[in-house]
Order: structure tokens, then C-alpha cells, then sequence
């Protein structure tokens, strides 16, 4: 990632900067690794709704993964086909699903059997069927962290295991839905394969055990969670995309005719991404030397809520001794830290601090406490 540090000098910090050429370039690995094997990518917008990055992902022919009316409503403004549009989430509004059907979305992964009912009712008052896909709790364990683990029987997710098969019969007879696909999400930030292979496995198990009850369905999908390297961002700008779509297509048995599709976030647009923030002050004490930063877990909350690493760098022309520090912000939660001991050069009030891989969950996780700004967005083809 390049960072045009003298345009940087006349941008209020915080905020977000973007290096379009290589979220392009991630992109494009993304697509033609997918595309070797036939399979469709569903950019999951939670990630970064940015609609300037949307319009970059629609126009080069993603689909999107949605988990609420208004990302549904961004996605489609910024160019993406309804027909690629999954809706995702274990609390659909009766209006959120309504906006789906009315644009005739590619599925509604529905999560129980309620939601199932709801979606038919919604869909027979319009005179209409709609899509869906029976999204599944595979008790898979993606050995990631606890707060975005998704696939354990104890997550909130899904449709269980020991529910499916009656699930499943019952979609058949509600007259105004379709069952078009199987999906599955089993977590997030998953650095290992081994997880993505053991899924797999179960996707195929359970597509023998449905075929028992006589369900097949035309889709598969595989969900998201391929993870990034938040330690070394410049080694590894772009994630392990053909080791992941080789290790899907080694191991999920999919019928005749049948459609592989996932969902990456993270892996799109985490690297792309870094929140750009001034040294305030520097506090030299006894025990600790602490930089207080402009950026706070306002901007970015990812350390804050998960003790997740962001690596730092002070981007101002190096000086050359180096000091530890805790890396801070200013909002009045002593949770409010980017990292205790980092080893950065010598800093001093106005150094610019590049807060690295925050192209994922940054942005849009961003709050207003301390009635603070939103952070705005930069990107390097503008600036
Ligand atoms: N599909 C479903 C059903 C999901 O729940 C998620 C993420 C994705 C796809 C995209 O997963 P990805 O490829 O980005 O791993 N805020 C947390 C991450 C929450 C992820 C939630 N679900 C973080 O900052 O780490």
C-alpha cells in the first residue's frame, strides 16, 4: 500500500484512506481465482459499504451479500443486479423483506422456521414467490474468535442440525417460496484452511441427508471468512484466494448442474484500507510512554471490541531511534487503545500514524460517541 504522505498534510484527520489500485487488483485475484471453477462471490457489504468501492465490485460483476433492507437498497444503487443479491441475517423486518421481494433478489437465507412462514405470507400478499435459501448451522468450528464464530451450535445461526430435515420438508410445501439454495457461514478471520475443508465435508454429508427427504436444491452456499495477515500487510497485500478456491473445490462434492457461491468480505477490502491519524500529544511517563492519536474506537473499534492487532506505522520521514509506546486514542473508555508496546521511531506532535488493514469492519463499524465526526474517506486515484 502507497501512501502519498504531502496530500495526506492538507486532509483533517482522521481518516480512511484507500489505495484504489491494489482493492482493484485484490478484486481481480478474487474474481479470476473464483472463476476458474465456475464459482459466483457474493461481496459481503458488511465489510465496507463505501459506495465508491461498490460501484468499482458491481461493475466488475460481483454479486453481494446483504445483511439488512439498507445494505439490499446501497447494492442496488450502486449497480449490483438484484438477481446476485443474498440477504443474510437472523432478524429480517417484514419491510426489509418486502424491499428483497419486490426486487425479486437471487435469495433470502432464511435462519428458522418462522422466518420461513413470514417470507411466504410476505411474498403470497404480492401475488409472488420468492427465493430462499435454508441457511445452515453446520457445527463446524472455524477456530476463530469467539465474537465472530458463527457455525457452533450454540451461535444464534442458522438452521440446526437435528431441525433440517423437517425444515427443509416443510419449505416444500409453503406454495410462495422457491428452495434454491443451502447456505452456510461458519465465521470470520479464518487464517487456516483446515476449518474451510471440515465444512466441506459436512455441506456434502448433508446434501446426501437431504437428498434422503427427496430436497435438492440448484445452489450451494459456502458463505465467507477468509482471513487476512494483519501482522504483515505489505508481505501479504493479497490473501491466499487460489489456495481457498482450490481447497473448496477439492473437497465440496457438488451435484450435476449444481452452483457454488461464497461470500468474502474481509479478504476483498481489509488490506486496502488504513485509518490515517495525527499525533496529538506525546506523554513521556515513568512506567510507559504513551501517543494519543486523533483516531479513537470511534473510527475504528476492531481492538477495542475484539483485542484485535492492527499493525501501526508512524509514516512521517523516519527519524532514527526507535521507542515503545502505547498507541491511544482520546475517548474517555480506558478500552479506547490500537495497541500497548509498539516499537515505532522516535514520534512527536503532528507525526501522521497509519493504522494498518483497516479496510474491513473500519468504516462501517464507525460510531458518533463523544458526538465525534464519522471518519470520511479518501481514495489514493483523488487525492
Ligand atoms: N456471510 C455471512 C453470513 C457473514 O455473517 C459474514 C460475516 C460474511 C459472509 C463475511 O465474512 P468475511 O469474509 O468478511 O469474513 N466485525 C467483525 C467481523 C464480523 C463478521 C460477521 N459476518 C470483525 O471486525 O472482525
Amino acid at each position: 500500500m502507497f501512501f502519498p504522505i504531502d496530500k495526506f498534510h492538507a486532509i483533517p484527520t482522521p481518516f480512511y484512506f484507500y489505495d484504489v489500485e491494489l482493492f482493484r487488483r485484490t478484486a481481480q485475484a478474487a474474481l479470476s481465482e473464483a472463476q476458474k471453477y465456475g464459482y459466483t462471490i457474493h461481496y459481503a457489504l458488511k465489510a465496507n459499504a463505501n459506495e465508491k468501492l461498490l460501484r468499482l465490485l458491481s461493475g466488475m460483476g460481483f454479486g453481494a451479500d446483504c445483511v439488512s433492507g439498507a445494505e439490499v437498497q446501497r447494492a442496488i444503487d450502486c449497480g449490483f443486479a438484484p438477481q446476485g443479491i443474498a440477504f443474510a441475517g437472523v432478524g429480517k423486518r417484514d419491510d426489509e423483506i418486502c424491499l428483497g421481494i419486490d426486487h425479486r433478489i437471487f435469495s433470502f437465507n432464511c435462519e428458522s422456521e418462522q422466518e420461513l412462514e413470514v417470507v411466504n405470507e410476505l411474498a403470497k400478499a404480492k401475488g409472488t414467490a420468492a427465493q430462499v435459501a435454508l441457511r445452515i448451522n453446520p457445527n463446524v468450528d472455524a477456530h476463530t474468535h469467539a465474537h465472530i464464530t458463527t457455525g457452533l451450535d450454540e451461535n444464534k445461526f442458522g438452521i440446526n442440525l437435528w431441525q433440517l430435515n423437517d425444515v427443509a420438508k416443510k419449505v416444500q410445501q409453503l406454495s410462495h417460496l422457491k428452495l434454491v439454495c443451502i447456505h452456510f457461514h461458519i465465521g470470520s478471520q479464518i487464517a487456516e484452511l483446515e476449518p474451510f475443508v471440515e465444512l466441506c465435508a459436512k455441506v456434502n454429508e448433508l446434501q446426501e441427508q437431504l437428498a434422503q427427504v427427496g430436497v435438492t436444491v440448484e445452489h450451494v452456499n459456502v458463505g465467507g471468512g477468509l482471513g487476512v495477515d494483519y501482522e504483515n500487510p505489505d508481505e501479504n497485500s493479497i490473501p491466499q484466494f487460489a489456495a481457498y478456491f482450490a481447497t473448496l473445490n477439492r473437497h465440496i462434492k457438488l451435484r450435476k448442474g449444481q452452483q457454488l457461491h461464497c461470500e468474502l468480505g474481509r479478504s476483498i477490502v481489509a488490506q486496502c484500507g488504513a485509518l490515517i491519524t495525527k499525533c496529538l500529544y506525546v506523554k513521556e511517563l515513568q512506567k510507559k510512554n504513551f501517543v494519543v492519536v486523533d483516531a479513537g474506537m470511534t473510527d475504528l473499534i476492531r481492538p477495542a471490541l475484539y483485542g484485535a492487532y492492527h499493525k501501526i506505522e508512524n509514516i512521517t520521514p523516519q527519524r532514527n531511534s526507535k521507542k515503545v509506546y502505547d498507541v491511544v486514542g482520546p475517548i474517555c473508555e480506558s478500552s479506547d487503545v490500537f495497541s500497548k508496546d509498539v516499537a515505532l521511531p522516535q514520534t512527536q506532535r503532528g507525526d501522521l500514524i497509519a493504522i494498518r488493514t483497516a479496510g474491513a469492519y473500519g468504516e462501517v463499524m464507525a460510531s458518533r460517541y463523544n458526538l465525534r465526526q464519522l471518519p470520511k474517506a479518501y481514495f489514493s486515484d483523488e487525492v
